[in-house]
């Protein structure tokens, strides 16, 4: 499998001290920052846009290679994902993941102005992300069937397929919340077939559920609550790292 990669959520740091909370949070021994996105649309709450992401990043050392240390790795969980890729790409995010149910437009397709992204298909969708120098990244939510993905995975153009796959272990919308168990035969399966896939787990990890998310395959882990509430994160951070490098 690929590298262990730790992405602490900061949808759980203090967002009165964000920058400042992004550095620790590096120092702390992450690999990258996993920054939520939420539109109050595609999902029930909000967080912040481009111009909150630009000034974080200066905060954040750049990652000098692809997938190196310092990776803004954005979740867009907005109903209109193609029409925010330039804007975030300015704003200094490295990895746009936005969501395959978002993609097709099932979610939005009963609002007027999603209308102008009725017609981006996943694969057309990641071209696009690439072609603005990000890497892409295809999320699901627990409704979403994991072989949707294996046509986006496997399109014959290298252009058009996921640098990494996002499968939500919660209902997006909110930090904090139970893990559920029931999504890891998708992680397995996708482990199963794509060996060298980055495969990212979001939601409910911790120390008490890592070692289930590891042993099914995920190597990018993303944790939120479980790093900004622990007394000591560097020891959170590092214990995620072993239980996936074991
Ligand atoms: C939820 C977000 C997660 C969230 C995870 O919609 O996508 O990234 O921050 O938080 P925890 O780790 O607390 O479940
Ligand atoms: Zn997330």
């Amino acid at each position: 499998a690929p590298q262990a990669i730790i992405a602490p959520s900061i949808l759980s740091a203090d967002f009165a001290d964000l920058g400042a909370e992004c550095a620790r949070t590096m120092e702390r021994g992450a690999d990258w920052l996993h920054v939520d996105i939420m539109d109050g649309h595609f999902v029930p709450n909000l967080t912040f846009g481009p111009p909150v992401v630009a000034k974080i990043r200066r905060h954040v050392d750049k990652p000098t290679e692809s997938y190196g240390r310092g990776t803004f790795d954005c979740h867009m969980m907005i109903a209109e994902p193609k029409k925010w890729v330039k804007e975030f790409k300015k704003a200094g995010c490295d990895l746009y993941c936005f969501h395959y149910e978002a993609a097709i437009n099932s979610t939005a397709a009963e609002s007027p102005e999603a209308k102008s992204d009725e017609k981006t298909s996943p694969r057309e969708l990641i071209r696009f992300i690439h072609e603005q120098g990000m890497l892409a990244g295809i999320a699901i939510k627990p409704a979403t069937k994991v072989d949707v993905l294996y046509d986006i995975i496997e399109a014959e153009d290298p252009a058009e397929r996921p640098d990494m796959v996002l499968v939500m272990t919660v209902e997006p919308g909110f930090g904090g919340q139970k893990f559920m168990a029931s999504e890891l035969p998708k992680v397995e399966e996708l482990r199963k077939r794509y060996p060298e896939l980055n495969i990212e787990v979001d939601g409910g990890l911790g120390p008490s559920t890592i070692d289930q998310a590891a042993d099914a395959g995920a190597n990018v882990i993303v944790a939120g609550s479980a790093v900004f509430g622990a007394p000591d994160p560097a020891a959170v951070i590092s214990l995620l790292r072993e239980a996936v490098e074991k």
